[in-house]
């Protein structure tokens, strides 16, 4: 399969740029900026995209992240993005200088056709630049290819070595001929065919399970969304029955959740499964437990104990497949992303586990996960299903978890969910649900004063919940929820709703 990975210097776009080249169909991951050439080369990609960063050439510091010349001379195509073309000209002996009119924006910018980067375009195109730095003479053997009127070098190209910079981002919506950009670099220049499809991923994933595994036997952490849902589905396709399924009800899920999830698995998948009742173990450790990290580590830890209990049940399965994906990946902390959160998955498994992990869709984004998912038959109701945390509610409830504050949040968090539905909108949201911050505030019902939780309501739309925008609900659906949970749920007496997005905030509250 054909790959062109991203090399990532931290910049605000670098995912993007990884998940347009796979709508073109290639094969793109972000590789952190320090990884060795060995690495790079044992990858054998068709091409190499820098990306950009928030540091600044011009600037130098020790903390710049720079890469040895020796990638420039791999002998595959290379396209420098805004700092990617800067660090590909000063490793080139060109200059950079920090200009002094900074391009924030949409712009406008004249292109040289004779590039093979822009065949097929316009000369005059309309592009989002966001610099301060910029290339101030090209270095031996390149020549500019793109201009604007601040900027005479937009675009420069080495036609020889096949090493190319754009000062702009084709990555973005406003660069509209971003993608046709992408498109040449990838098929004209690098020569990649568009051979990464849903089937490919089943079927080098199938295999690649199979030759891991062995004739040994594998267990599964079934949660019942889509993501644990659709590993399940590929690995079994690789072990048939030596993979047995495995259901915790941490007592964390949402009301009712676990009867649901045994019901849609026993309809939809023929594999094994096997229900753990662990409520009370999960509640006993997290017991006045008030740090989110600590939470997501005591539960990932738990699970993973768990796992490890029934594995030894199981003539002594070794594999744990679980349904990481690509964000979790990603927020939990890679050599360039910055920490974020532990996802219990990732960042919270405990370091003596001694069950090795499958991951199959590691790489992934959720919205190709769905689209695997559909290919694979999986039904609707599992495809479509809003995501949910493995912590669950415990980083729903703020601060101490108790018997009480679950039973709170089940039920104004079902009725958050009922009146989604009832207003159509389920599957166009990302996520929609309740929190309980462990605040309380007075009110008054009849003649009488209250003191109690309030809810806050998140409802946001998405496309991979890296960055997430708050959904302008209807007035009318905020206020059915917000006076059935004032009505029907003992212990609330106030609900706000959360507009805050991703950036600057996080989906989960903890
Ligand atoms: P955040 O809060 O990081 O959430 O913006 C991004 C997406 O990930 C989900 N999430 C998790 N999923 N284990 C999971 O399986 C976790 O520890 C975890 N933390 C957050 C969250 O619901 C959202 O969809």
């Amino acid at each position: 399969m054909d790959s062109v990975l991203v090399i990532d210097f931290g910049g605000q776009y670098s995912q993007l740029i990884a998940r347009r080249v796979r709508e073109l169909r290639v094969f793109s991951e972000l590789i952190p900026y320090d990884t060795s050439i060995e690495e790079i080369k044992r990858k054998n990609p068709k091409g190499l995209i820098f990306s950009g960063s928030p540091y600044s050439i011009a600037s130098g510091g020790n903390e710049m992240p720079v890469i040895d010349k020796k990638f420039l001379s791999l002998g595959i195509p290379i396209l420098g993005i805004c700092y990617g073309m800067q660090l590909m000209a000063r490793l080139c002996g060109g200059d950079i200088v920090r200009t002094g009119s900074n391009e924030y924006g949409k712009t406008e910018i004249n292109l040289d056709l004779s590039s093979p980067l822009f065949d097929g375009l316009k000369i005059k195109e309309s592009c989002l630049m966001s610099h301060r730095d910029s290339v101030g003479k090209v270095p031996e053997g390149f020549k500019a290819i793109a201009s604007t009127p601040n900027l005479p070098i937009a675009g420069m190209e080495h036609p020889g070595k096949k090493l190319f910079g754009i000062q702009f981002h084709p990555e973005v919506m406003h660069t509209p001929s971003g993608m046709d950009i992408l498109r040449n670099f990838l098929f004209d220049i690098c020569g990649c065919s568009p051979n990464w499809t849903m089937v490919s991923i089943i079927e080098s994933e199938t295999e690649k399970t199979k030759e891991t595994v062995g004739k040994g036997e594998v267990i599964c952490g079934l949660s019942g969304g889509v993501d644990s849902s659709v590993a399940a589905l590929l690995v079994h396709r690789a072990v048939g029955d030596r993979l047995t399924c495995i259901f915790v009800d941490h007592g964390l899920l949402r009301k009712d959740e676990a009867k649901q999830v045994i019901e849609t698995f026993k309809k939809n998948l023929k594999m094994n499964l096997i229900h753990i009742d662990a409520k009370d173990r999960f509640l006993k450790r997290l017991k006045g437990i008030i740090d989110p990290e600590e939470k997501r580590k005591i539960i990932g830890e738990e699970f993973i104990r768990i796992f490890e209990e029934e594995a030894l049940k199981i003539k002594n399965a070794d594999y744990l497949v679980q349904g990481t994906l690509y964000s979790d990946v990603i927020e939990s902390g890679t050599g360039t992303a910055a920490k974020i959160k532990s996802h219990h998955n990732v960042g919270g498994l405990p370091e003596d586990m001694k069950l090795k992990l499958i991951e199959p869709l590691r790489l992934l984004f959720k919205d190709e996960i769905r689209k695997l998912g559909i290919e694979l038959g999986l039904s609707d109701e599992i495809v479509w299903r809003q995501p949910f945390p493995g912590p669950g509610l415990a980083i729903r409830i703020i601060g101490d978890i108790t018997l009480e504050k679950i039973k709170i949040l089940q039920d104004a968090d079902e009725i958050v969910i009922e009146e989604i539905k009832r207003a159509g909108l389920y599957r166009k949201i990302w996520q929609s649900f309740a929190i309980l911050p462990s605040i309380k505030s007075v009110g008054v019902m009849g003649d009488e004063r209250t003191y109690a939780y309030p809810i806050a309501i998140r409802a946001f739309s998405s496309v991979d919940a890296m960055t997430a925008d708050w959904v302008r609900l209807p007035y009318d659906v905020l206020e059915r929820m917000s006076s059935r949970i004032i009505n029907e749920v003992d212990g609330v007496n106030r609900v706000v709703y959360d507009i805050s997005s991703k950036p600057p905030s996080t989906i989960e509250w903890e």
